[in-house]
Protein backbone atom coordinates (compact mmCIF):
# COMPACT_ATOMS: atom_id res chain seq x y z
CA UNK A 1 0.00 0.00 0.00
CA UNK A 2 1.30 3.32 -0.94
CA UNK A 3 2.44 6.01 1.64
CA UNK A 4 0.15 8.95 2.36
CA UNK A 5 0.96 12.67 1.23
CA UNK A 6 -0.22 14.37 4.21
CA UNK A 7 -0.61 17.99 3.23
CA UNK A 8 -2.86 18.62 6.33
CA UNK A 9 0.23 18.08 8.52
CA UNK A 10 2.36 19.06 6.02
CA UNK A 11 0.18 22.61 5.82
CA UNK A 12 0.32 22.94 9.22
CA UNK A 13 4.15 22.75 9.78
CA UNK A 14 4.29 25.47 7.18
CA UNK A 15 1.70 27.37 9.45
CA UNK A 16 3.83 27.56 12.32
CA UNK A 17 7.04 29.12 10.45
CA UNK A 18 4.50 31.65 8.69
CA UNK A 19 2.94 33.40 11.69
CA UNK A 20 6.21 33.69 12.94
CA UNK A 21 7.03 35.82 10.08
CA UNK A 22 3.21 37.52 10.10
CA UNK A 23 4.41 38.06 13.81
CA UNK A 24 7.70 39.67 12.82
CA UNK A 25 5.54 42.06 10.45
CA UNK A 26 3.48 42.83 12.80
CA UNK A 27 6.16 44.34 14.61
CA UNK A 28 7.21 46.65 12.48
CA UNK A 29 3.44 47.87 12.44
CA UNK A 30 2.42 45.84 9.27
CA UNK A 31 -0.34 43.23 9.34
CA UNK A 32 -1.15 41.67 5.89
CA UNK A 33 -4.15 42.11 4.91
CA UNK A 34 -5.70 40.60 1.61
CA UNK A 35 -9.58 40.85 -0.08
CA UNK A 36 -11.12 37.65 -1.85
CA UNK A 37 -13.96 38.75 -3.87
CA UNK A 38 -16.83 36.63 -4.21
CA UNK A 39 -19.69 37.03 -6.95
CA UNK A 40 -22.51 34.92 -6.62
CA UNK A 41 -23.95 31.85 -4.83
CA UNK A 42 -21.54 29.03 -5.60
CA UNK A 43 -21.60 26.69 -2.54
CA UNK A 44 -18.13 25.36 -3.24
CA UNK A 45 -17.10 29.03 -3.42
CA UNK A 46 -18.78 29.99 0.07
CA UNK A 47 -17.00 26.90 1.62
CA UNK A 48 -13.42 27.78 -0.16
CA UNK A 49 -13.76 31.71 0.84
CA UNK A 50 -14.65 30.15 5.01
CA UNK A 51 -11.64 28.03 4.99
CA UNK A 52 -9.24 30.82 3.96
CA UNK A 53 -11.16 32.86 6.45
CA UNK A 54 -10.17 30.71 9.34
CA UNK A 55 -6.71 30.10 8.18
CA UNK A 56 -5.79 33.76 7.55
CA UNK A 57 -7.43 34.61 11.35
CA UNK A 58 -5.37 31.86 12.47
CA UNK A 59 -1.81 33.52 10.75
CA UNK A 60 -3.14 36.85 11.44
CA UNK A 61 -3.24 37.49 8.65
CA UNK A 62 -6.31 40.37 8.01
CA UNK A 63 -8.98 38.86 5.65
CA UNK A 64 -11.98 40.65 4.28
CA UNK A 65 -14.71 39.18 2.08
CA UNK A 66 -16.68 40.72 -0.61
CA UNK A 67 -19.71 39.36 -1.30
CA UNK A 68 -21.34 40.76 -4.14
CA UNK A 69 -24.75 39.39 -5.58
CA UNK A 70 -25.05 36.67 -8.56
CA UNK A 71 -26.89 39.69 -10.71
CA UNK A 72 -23.11 41.75 -10.54
CA UNK A 73 -22.15 44.29 -13.12
CA UNK A 74 -19.35 43.62 -14.65
CA UNK A 75 -18.54 47.52 -14.38
CA UNK A 76 -18.95 47.32 -10.13
CA UNK A 77 -16.77 44.60 -10.08
CA UNK A 78 -14.27 46.22 -12.07
CA UNK A 79 -14.95 49.79 -9.87
CA UNK A 80 -14.19 47.33 -6.23
CA UNK A 81 -10.70 45.92 -8.17
CA UNK A 82 -9.80 49.45 -8.76
CA UNK A 83 -10.39 50.54 -5.54
CA UNK A 84 -8.61 47.99 -3.46
CA UNK A 85 -5.74 47.90 -6.31
CA UNK A 86 -5.34 51.72 -4.65
CA UNK A 87 -5.38 51.41 -1.07
CA UNK A 88 -1.88 50.71 0.27
CA UNK A 89 -3.47 49.14 3.11
CA UNK A 90 -4.10 46.20 0.70
CA UNK A 91 -1.83 43.86 0.02
CA UNK A 92 -3.53 41.22 -1.88
CA UNK A 93 -6.57 40.95 -3.71
CA UNK A 94 -8.51 37.46 -5.45
CA UNK A 95 -11.37 37.22 -6.84
CA UNK A 96 -12.88 33.74 -6.52
CA UNK A 97 -14.21 31.43 -9.34
CA UNK A 98 -16.44 30.80 -10.93
CA UNK A 99 -18.09 33.88 -11.30
CA UNK A 100 -21.50 34.03 -12.39
CA UNK A 101 -22.30 34.47 -16.48
CA UNK A 102 -22.58 37.89 -16.94
CA UNK A 103 -19.19 38.15 -15.83
CA UNK A 104 -15.94 37.92 -17.99
CA UNK A 105 -13.74 36.78 -15.33
CA UNK A 106 -10.57 37.61 -17.19
CA UNK A 107 -11.38 40.85 -17.62
CA UNK A 108 -11.38 40.96 -13.99
CA UNK A 109 -8.03 38.86 -13.25
CA UNK A 110 -6.38 41.21 -15.79
CA UNK A 111 -7.74 44.01 -13.85
CA UNK A 112 -5.65 43.00 -10.68
CA UNK A 113 -2.54 44.63 -10.18
CA UNK A 114 0.43 42.28 -10.42
CA UNK A 115 2.09 42.94 -7.06
CA UNK A 116 -1.28 42.53 -5.32
CA UNK A 117 -2.04 39.21 -7.32
CA UNK A 118 -2.06 36.36 -4.57
CA UNK A 119 -3.54 33.73 -6.80
CA UNK A 120 -0.63 34.19 -9.71
CA UNK A 121 -3.50 34.25 -11.82
CA UNK A 122 -3.05 37.99 -13.70
CA UNK A 123 -1.52 37.53 -17.32
CA UNK A 124 1.41 39.34 -16.40
CA UNK A 125 2.06 36.69 -13.79
CA UNK A 126 1.03 34.04 -15.23
CA UNK A 127 3.93 34.99 -18.65
CA UNK A 128 6.31 35.22 -15.47
CA UNK A 129 5.10 31.87 -13.85
CA UNK A 130 6.20 30.15 -17.80
CA UNK A 131 9.08 32.23 -18.39
CA UNK A 132 10.17 30.75 -14.93
CA UNK A 133 11.05 34.30 -12.97
CA UNK A 134 8.06 34.18 -10.80
CA UNK A 135 7.54 35.68 -7.55
CA UNK A 136 3.91 34.22 -6.53
CA UNK A 137 2.39 31.40 -8.47
CA UNK A 138 -1.33 29.82 -8.07
CA UNK A 139 -1.38 27.62 -4.77
CA UNK A 140 -2.53 24.42 -5.67
CA UNK A 141 0.75 24.04 -7.78
CA UNK A 142 2.85 25.31 -5.79
CA UNK A 143 1.87 23.79 -2.74
CA UNK A 144 1.47 20.41 -4.86
CA UNK A 145 5.58 20.59 -5.96
CA UNK A 146 6.27 21.93 -2.09
CA UNK A 147 4.60 18.45 -0.67
CA UNK A 148 6.98 16.34 -3.68
CA UNK A 149 9.75 18.20 -2.48
CA UNK A 150 8.98 17.65 1.42
CA UNK A 151 8.68 13.66 0.77
CA UNK A 152 11.74 13.55 -1.48
CA UNK A 153 9.98 12.63 -4.30
CA UNK A 154 12.36 12.82 -7.21
CA UNK A 155 11.10 14.96 -10.19
CA UNK A 156 13.72 15.77 -12.73
CA UNK A 157 13.50 13.46 -15.48
CA UNK A 158 10.38 11.72 -14.03
CA UNK A 159 7.21 11.24 -16.51
CA UNK A 160 4.73 13.54 -15.15
CA UNK A 161 1.07 13.56 -16.43
CA UNK A 162 -1.69 16.21 -15.66
CA UNK A 163 -5.09 15.67 -16.17
CA UNK A 164 -6.78 18.87 -16.51
CA UNK A 165 -5.78 22.26 -18.38
CA UNK A 166 -7.03 24.97 -16.11
CA UNK A 167 -5.56 28.25 -15.62
CA UNK A 168 -6.16 27.74 -11.83
CA UNK A 169 -4.50 24.26 -11.41
CA UNK A 170 -3.69 21.96 -15.16
CA UNK A 171 -1.18 24.78 -16.55
CA UNK A 172 0.76 26.08 -13.37
CA UNK A 173 0.79 22.32 -12.52
CA UNK A 174 2.47 21.77 -15.69
CA UNK A 175 4.67 24.89 -15.93
CA UNK A 176 6.07 23.78 -12.06
CA UNK A 177 6.75 20.31 -13.07
CA UNK A 178 8.38 21.27 -16.43
CA UNK A 179 10.65 23.66 -14.08
CA UNK A 180 11.12 20.94 -12.08
CA UNK A 181 12.68 18.98 -14.65
CA UNK A 182 10.06 16.66 -15.55
CA UNK A 183 8.92 15.38 -18.97
CA UNK A 184 4.82 16.85 -18.54
CA UNK A 185 2.25 15.89 -20.48
CA UNK A 186 -1.08 17.54 -20.12
CA UNK A 187 -4.34 15.33 -20.53
CA UNK A 188 -7.91 16.83 -20.98
CA UNK A 189 -11.31 16.02 -21.64
CA UNK A 190 -10.03 15.38 -25.43
CA UNK A 191 -7.33 13.34 -24.59
CA UNK A 192 -7.60 9.63 -26.59
CA UNK A 193 -6.56 6.65 -25.06
CA UNK A 194 -6.26 8.46 -21.44
CA UNK A 195 -5.61 5.05 -19.64
CA UNK A 196 -2.81 4.51 -22.02
CA UNK A 197 -0.88 7.72 -21.42
CA UNK A 198 -1.30 7.73 -17.63
CA UNK A 199 0.08 4.29 -17.32
CA UNK A 200 3.31 5.30 -18.43
CA UNK A 201 4.07 8.61 -15.67
CA UNK A 202 5.79 8.10 -12.72
CA UNK A 203 3.62 11.16 -11.15
CA UNK A 204 -0.14 11.90 -11.78
CA UNK A 205 -1.68 14.88 -10.90
CA UNK A 206 -5.23 14.74 -11.37
CA UNK A 207 -7.32 18.51 -10.99
CA UNK A 208 -10.93 17.41 -13.77
CA UNK A 209 -13.08 17.11 -11.29
CA UNK A 210 -14.72 14.20 -12.40
CA UNK A 211 -15.09 11.93 -9.12
CA UNK A 212 -13.51 8.15 -9.47
CA UNK A 213 -12.02 9.11 -12.81
CA UNK A 214 -8.67 7.65 -12.09
CA UNK A 215 -8.98 3.85 -11.47
CA UNK A 216 -6.18 1.28 -10.31
CA UNK A 217 -6.09 0.14 -14.14
CA UNK A 218 -4.71 3.55 -15.61
CA UNK A 219 -1.52 3.28 -12.62
CA UNK A 220 1.73 1.88 -13.13
CA UNK A 221 2.79 -0.01 -10.37
CA UNK A 222 4.90 2.22 -7.78
CA UNK A 223 3.76 5.90 -9.41
CA UNK A 224 3.03 8.47 -7.18
CA UNK A 225 -0.64 9.99 -7.19
CA UNK A 226 -2.03 13.62 -6.60
CA UNK A 227 -5.66 14.01 -6.14
CA UNK A 228 -6.64 17.96 -6.39
CA UNK A 229 -10.34 16.84 -7.64
CA UNK A 230 -13.35 18.21 -4.70
CA UNK A 231 -15.92 16.70 -6.17
CA UNK A 232 -19.43 15.70 -3.82
CA UNK A 233 -20.79 12.27 -4.24
CA UNK A 234 -23.93 11.33 -2.12
CA UNK A 235 -23.16 13.97 0.48
CA UNK A 236 -19.33 12.80 0.97
CA UNK A 237 -16.11 14.18 -0.02
CA UNK A 238 -13.93 12.44 -3.03
CA UNK A 239 -11.41 13.09 -5.13
CA UNK A 240 -10.90 12.48 -8.82
CA UNK A 241 -8.71 8.73 -7.84
CA UNK A 242 -10.41 6.08 -6.57
CA UNK A 243 -8.63 6.22 -3.54
CA UNK A 244 -9.26 2.28 -2.24
CA UNK A 245 -8.32 0.68 -5.23
CA UNK A 246 -5.27 3.01 -6.52
CA UNK A 247 -3.67 3.10 -3.19
CA UNK A 248 -2.85 -0.39 -3.45
CA UNK A 249 -0.33 0.63 -6.61
CA UNK A 250 0.83 4.31 -5.58
CA UNK A 251 3.78 4.72 -3.66
CA UNK A 252 2.41 7.86 -2.62
CA UNK A 253 -0.82 8.91 -2.69
CA UNK A 254 -2.97 12.19 -1.75
CA UNK A 255 -6.48 11.48 0.21
CA UNK A 256 -9.13 13.54 -0.36
CA UNK A 257 -9.98 15.20 2.48
CA UNK A 258 -6.29 15.92 4.00
CA UNK A 259 -4.61 15.80 0.92
CA UNK A 260 -3.95 19.12 -1.73
CA UNK A 261 -6.56 20.86 0.30
CA UNK A 262 -5.03 22.13 3.28
CA UNK A 263 -1.73 23.03 1.06
CA UNK A 264 -3.44 25.44 -1.16
CA UNK A 265 -4.95 27.43 1.42
CA UNK A 266 -1.31 27.88 3.22
CA UNK A 267 0.53 28.57 0.07
CA UNK A 268 -2.49 31.31 -0.24
CA UNK A 269 -1.61 32.75 3.05
CA UNK A 270 2.39 32.61 2.26
CA UNK A 271 1.21 34.48 -1.23
CA UNK A 272 -0.15 37.38 0.98
CA UNK A 273 2.92 37.54 3.51
CA UNK A 274 5.35 37.56 0.52
CA UNK A 275 3.91 40.20 -1.25
CA UNK A 276 2.97 42.18 2.05
CA UNK A 277 7.11 41.61 2.40
CA UNK A 278 7.86 43.08 -0.78
CA UNK A 279 5.18 45.98 -1.02
CA UNK A 280 6.39 47.10 2.14
CA UNK A 281 10.39 47.33 1.28
CA UNK A 282 9.91 48.78 -2.05
CA UNK A 283 8.24 51.76 0.45
N1 LIG B 1 -11.79 28.57 -7.13
C1 LIG B 1 -11.34 27.34 -6.80
N2 LIG B 1 -10.01 27.39 -6.57
C2 LIG B 1 -9.62 28.65 -6.77
C3 LIG B 1 -8.36 29.33 -6.69
O1 LIG B 1 -7.31 28.75 -6.38
N3 LIG B 1 -8.37 30.65 -6.99
C4 LIG B 1 -9.50 31.30 -7.35
N4 LIG B 1 -9.40 32.60 -7.63
N5 LIG B 1 -10.67 30.72 -7.43
C5 LIG B 1 -10.73 29.40 -7.14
Amino acid sequence: MGKILDGKAFANELGQNLKEKVNNLKKEGITPHFCVINIGDNPASKIYVRTKKRRADKMGIIQDIYQLSADTKQEEALTLIDKLNADPEINGVMVQLPAPKQIDADELLERIDPNKDVDGLTPINVGHLWMGDHFVEPATAEGIIALLKHYEIPLAGKKAVVIGRSNIVGKPMAALLLEENATVTICHLYTENLAEITKQADIIVSATGQAFLVTADMVKDGAVVVDVGMNHVDGKLVGDVDFDSVKEKASYITPVPGGVGPLTVQFLMEAVVKLTRRQHDRE
